[in-house]
């Protein structure tokens, strides 16, 4: 039986970046990963892999749309789809194996095996007894799926599934315009699938910003991406090649049937508990299954705290490390921050998406007073000269103070670009202070420059 100050148990973004952190304050640490792999779903099925095949697809796609524009003749590639999953499986063992140098390095203890939390201060990983006077559960999420249908990880797929299908499906049916739906779907249009998405509600990504939503619809759907909207999907029958799926139009009630060869389930994620110990103990979830904590990640078991998709929140890995970062400090006896108005989202579509802060919808619904300063990447040329210039940068500010509330971009390098406007935020800076500060020339960041100054006396390039 060894004895720790912390353990941890789950080894994503969450788990991993408490463990090291807690260990680099000199806390002794070990954490309990059972899947073989540090790095969670992120490294090992979702944010790594699907990067992968994106950026592979991405490739592709301007091989095929791009290159004779400037100049680059010759046949395009072909696919050899067996050599792009395994160049997906190399990125991941390069960044898991990374994990567990970077635990030798902080000395952190890796437990491999499936961890319970037995008894007040003790955890078990495969029956073996380990004591700690802090645990923090990082266990993580898992795909939720649809009454009426049977995930089988080949014809029914979940992320983790189309992550390693064995070729490119003719027909591929996505269930949910949400971030994976999304992501997945684009990756397997440009790699020539026919892509079919249906969602329940009548617009894509909810709770994004709606002009982006709409920008990110039309962009994907001259992509070449189909969109049934309004449509309840009611069952899949599967065989062992294909899959007959059923919906209901919500407006009309008609029942349609379609035939695919994949069908992809993303319908959004659930708390992963499963074997954990936590209620057997008394430990309080939320009616949504979740683990109830209190606002410094504890929950109502004694330091037992809880962090990432796990809790309430959003099921994202950088607010899984923020709050890893910040438990490790509460177990050090600081004051852990985290700083949930300002946790960006990414959609890794092209063009990309970013977001942070408040949505105009939500401004208006909270009555707030507000003023908008948007620039199209039409009027940036660096955009423009690598075809990316579809898009925008949209800045909310507080109408009184210049404040910023919130920025929604679609378009090249979003998901960096969105960086200067978290930082501005955390500062409490103002759409002025932005756009005094000089951008360099020729940068997709001046269009977020542009956007600044159009809330104040307007953008130059507009
Ligand atoms: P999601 O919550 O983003 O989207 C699910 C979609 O499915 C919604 O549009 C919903 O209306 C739709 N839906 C639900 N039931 C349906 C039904 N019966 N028929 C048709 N449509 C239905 O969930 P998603 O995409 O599965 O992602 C799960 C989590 O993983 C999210 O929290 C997401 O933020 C996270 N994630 C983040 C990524 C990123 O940051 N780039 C990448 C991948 C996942």
């Amino acid at each position: 039986m060894a004895s720790y100050d912390v353990i941890i148990i789950g080894g994503g973004p969450g788990g991993y970046v408490c463990a090291i952190r807690c260990a680099q304050l000199g806390l002794k640490t070990a954490c309990v990963e059972g899947r073989g792999a540090l790095g969670g779903t992120c490294l090992n099925v979702g944010c790594i892999p699907s990067k992968a095949l994106l950026h592979a697809s991405h490739m592709l796609h301007e091989a095929q749309h791009n290159f004779t524009k400037m100049g680059l003749m010759g046949k395009s590639p072909s696919v050899d789809f067996k050599k792009m999953i395994e160049y997906k499986d190399g990125v991941i063992t390069q960044n898991t194996t990374g994990i567990e140098f970077l635990f030798k390095k902080n000395k952190v203890d890796y437990l491999r095996g499936w961890g319970k939390i037995t008894a007040a201060g003790q955890v078990s990983v495969d029956g073996e007894i380990h004591e700690a006077k802090n645990i923090v559960i990082a266990t993580g999420s898992e795909p939720s799926s649809l009454p009426g249908i049977e995930i089988d990880e080949k014809i029914v797929v979940t992320s983790t599934g189309a992550l390693a299908l064995s070729k490119v499906p003719k027909r591929l049916a996505v269930i949910g315009a949400g971030v994976i739906g999304l992501e997945l779907g684009s990756v397997y249009k440009r790699l020539g699938s026919e892509v079919t998405v249906i969602e329940f509600l009548d617009h894509i990504t909810p709770g994004m910003d709606s002009e982006v939503a709409k920008t990110l619809a039309r962009t994907l759907k001259k992509q070449g991406i189909k969109f049934i909207m309004n449509a309840a999907v009611q069952k899949v029958e599967a065989t062992k090649t294909k899959a007959k799926l059923t919906y209901e139009g919500r407006k009309r009630g008609n029942i349609e049937v379609m035939d695919v060869d994949v069908v992809l389930v993303a319908t959004g994620r659930k708390p992963f508990t499963d074997g954990l110990g936590f209620t057997d103990l008394g430990g309080k979830m939320t009616d949504r299954g979740q683990i109830e904590t209190n606002d410094r990640w504890l929950t109502n078991l004694p330091n037992v705290y809880a962090i990432g998709d796990v809790i309430t929140g959003p099921m994202l890995a950088h607010k899984a490390e923020d709050e890893g970062m910040a438990v490790a400090e509460e177990i050090n006896g600081k004051h852990g921050h985290v700083n949930y108005g300002v946790i960006p989202g990414v959609i890794y579509t092209s063009p990309e998406v970013a977001t942070v802060g408040k949505t105009e919808e939500q401004l208006k619904a909270e009555g707030v007073a507000y003023k908008v300063g948007k620039f199209s990447f039409m009027g940036n040329g660096r955009a423009k000269a690598v075809f990316m210039g579809d898009g925008f940068v949209k800045l909310l500010v507080d109408k009184e103070t210049d404040r910023i509330l919130g920025c929604h971009l679609i378009g090249p390098a979003a998901g960096d670009l969105i960086h200067e406007i978290c930082v501005a935020m955390e500062f409490g800076a103002s759409a002025q202070d932005i756009a005094m500060t000089c951008h360099a020339h020729p940068t997709f960041s001046e269009a977020v420059r542009e956007a600044a100054l159009a809330c104040g006396d307007g953008a130059i390039h507009a």
